[in-house]
């Protein structure tokens, strides 16, 4: 396993996603996912699953110490004091003391961001998340938090695949020491398709889902591929035992635009 290191964090480079893992499904993939060398698992207060996480750490057998596990705080619990309170519900639910990565889910323009920065920050002080981070901030708020944050913020996580160029992001969070780490890794399945990516692929004796995660990891980003599939848990790990060269990551990269962007979360705040 490879790490991406940022202020002071260090992220496995693969992690697995669990939205829309519910129940038994959920906690069973967990606990395979650890068994086959995972150290990363993504959740989150939305995906309603936070329970069967915390099963699914505790049923591998892995010691706690080394997993990295992320939760996210739904925007409905940015005030301070429901953050607090969110925050130890989310870890009742999972069974740990403390959370590896704490981030704000999506912006909240009705809460100021300095008041949920600081109420972050709290809760990184009182020992509930070891680092703390926010998801689906543009350039524009992540320069906002950081200058807001008394503590370091360690990520940004967002969409990113090789539809998608988040060239201004990277930027963004290379400038402040931060991580990015790309969901929807594998374009929520699509890449599977991809004609490009599967010549480059074949090269190597790896899929094209295998190829985009590779060229996330090489950029030095992490990436957390979700799925249901036990055969898929290796698939998505086994990217570390070859490397693209100079030409295909730039032929990988061109691929990408502005406009990429599949995830449209109708329900999310709009930063207006
Ligand atoms: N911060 C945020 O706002 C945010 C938003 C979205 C997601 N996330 C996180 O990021 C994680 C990943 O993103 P995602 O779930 O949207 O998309 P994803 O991981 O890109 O794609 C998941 C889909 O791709 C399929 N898949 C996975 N591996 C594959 C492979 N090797 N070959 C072919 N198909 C494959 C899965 O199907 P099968 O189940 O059939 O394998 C599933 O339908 C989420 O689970 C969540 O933890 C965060």
């Amino acid at each position: 396993m490879q790490f991406v290191e940022a202020n002071g964090a260090k992220i496995p480079a693969i992690g697995l996603g669990t939205w829309e893992l519910r129940g038994r499904t959920c906690a069973r993939l967990v606990e395979q996912a650890l068994k086959l060398g995972y150290r990363h698992i993504d959740t989150a207060q939305v995906y309603e699953n936070e329970r069967e996480v915390g099963e699914g750490l505790r049923a591998s057998g892995v010691r706690r110490d080394d997993v990295f596990v992320t939760t996210k705080i739904w925007t409905t619990h940015f005030a301070p004091n429901d953050l607090e309170r969110s925050t130890r519900e989310s870890l009742a639910k999972l069974h740990l003391s403390q959370v590896d990565l704490l981030l704000l889910h999506w912006p909240n323009p009705r809460v100021p961001l300095q008041e949920t920065l600081g109420a972050l920050a709290q809760v990184r002080k009182l020992g509930m998340a070891r680092h703390i981070g926010v998801s689906n901030f543009t350039v524009a708020l992540i320069d906002e938090a950081v200058a807001a944050c008394p503590e370091p913020l360690v990520c940004d996580q967002v969409e990113y695949h090789p539809y998608l160029d988040q060239t201004k992001v990277k930027e963004a969070c290379a400038r402040h020491g931060m991580a990015v780490i790309a969901y929807s890794p594998v374009a929520m399945g699509r890449i599977k398709n991809d004609q490009t990516l599967a010549r480059v692929g074949q090269v190597y004796g790896k899929t094209a889902a295998q190829v985009s995660l590779r060229w996330l990891v090489q950029q030095n980003v992490a990436a957390i591929p979700r799925t249901s599939r036990i055969e898929r848990l290796s698939e998505n790990i086994n990217i570390f035992d070859f490397a693209l060269s100079d030409d295909e990551m730039r032929l990988i990269s061109r691929m990408g635009s502005a406009k990429g962007r599949l995830t449209d979360f109708g329900f999310a705040p709009k930063w207006d």
